[in-house]
């Protein structure tokens, strides 16, 4: 698999890997939603690919004091090769050279058995934390 940064052209198969792989999808993933976050770090939104096919994502974000970690997702076909844990890895290399201190990610509670797959790569859940959003542009409050 070679690990590439992701381009506006890939949107279709980007799209189609995220709902093969069951992740819940919002307004955000919608293309033009989504390619609002190439103007802040486009490096960090990263694809997997097999000639002709891509077969992975990730997306990162930092916002100056913390990075986040958004839809990792391997091609069902694919799980279990290694590669989640390519990208993840590859990602992480470029939030070393960002200086970046800490990175959150989250888990739908519908699919936390994930976490097993990110405590091996060394994350740890927190007890001491509860989220909370605010909806600006939407009344969605959909989760599994
Ligand atoms: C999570 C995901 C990206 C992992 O990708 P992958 O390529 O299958 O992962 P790897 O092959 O690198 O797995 C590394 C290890 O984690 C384990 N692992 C993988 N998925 C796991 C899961 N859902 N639960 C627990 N452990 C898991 C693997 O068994 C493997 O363990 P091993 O090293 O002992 O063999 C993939 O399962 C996926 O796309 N899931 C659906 C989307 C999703 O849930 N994304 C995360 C949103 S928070």
């Amino acid at each position: 698999m070679r690990i590439r940064q992701y381009t506006k052209d890939d949107y279709p198969a980007v799209r189609d890997l995220w709902e093969r792989t069951g992740l819940l999808l919002s307004l955000s993933d919608e293309r033009e939603e989504l390619h609002r976050m190439l103007d802040y770090h486009p490096e960090l939104f990263l694809v997997g690919e097999l000639p002709n096919q891509i077969i992975g994502s990730v997306i990162g974000s930092f916002d100056g004091r913390r990075a986040y970690v958004h839809h990792l997702a391997v091609d069902p076909d694919y799980q279990g090769r290694g590669y989640g844990t390519r990208l993840m890895e590859h990602l992480e290399e470029k939030l070393e050279v960002m200086n970046v201190v800490k990175y959150h990610l989250l888990i739908e509670q519908c699919n936390a058995d994930v976490a097993g797959f990110y405590r091996k790569l060394g994350w740890y859940e927190r007890d001491d934390l509860v989220m909370m959003s605010k909806n600006l542009r939407t009344d969605d409050r959909s989760s599994c």
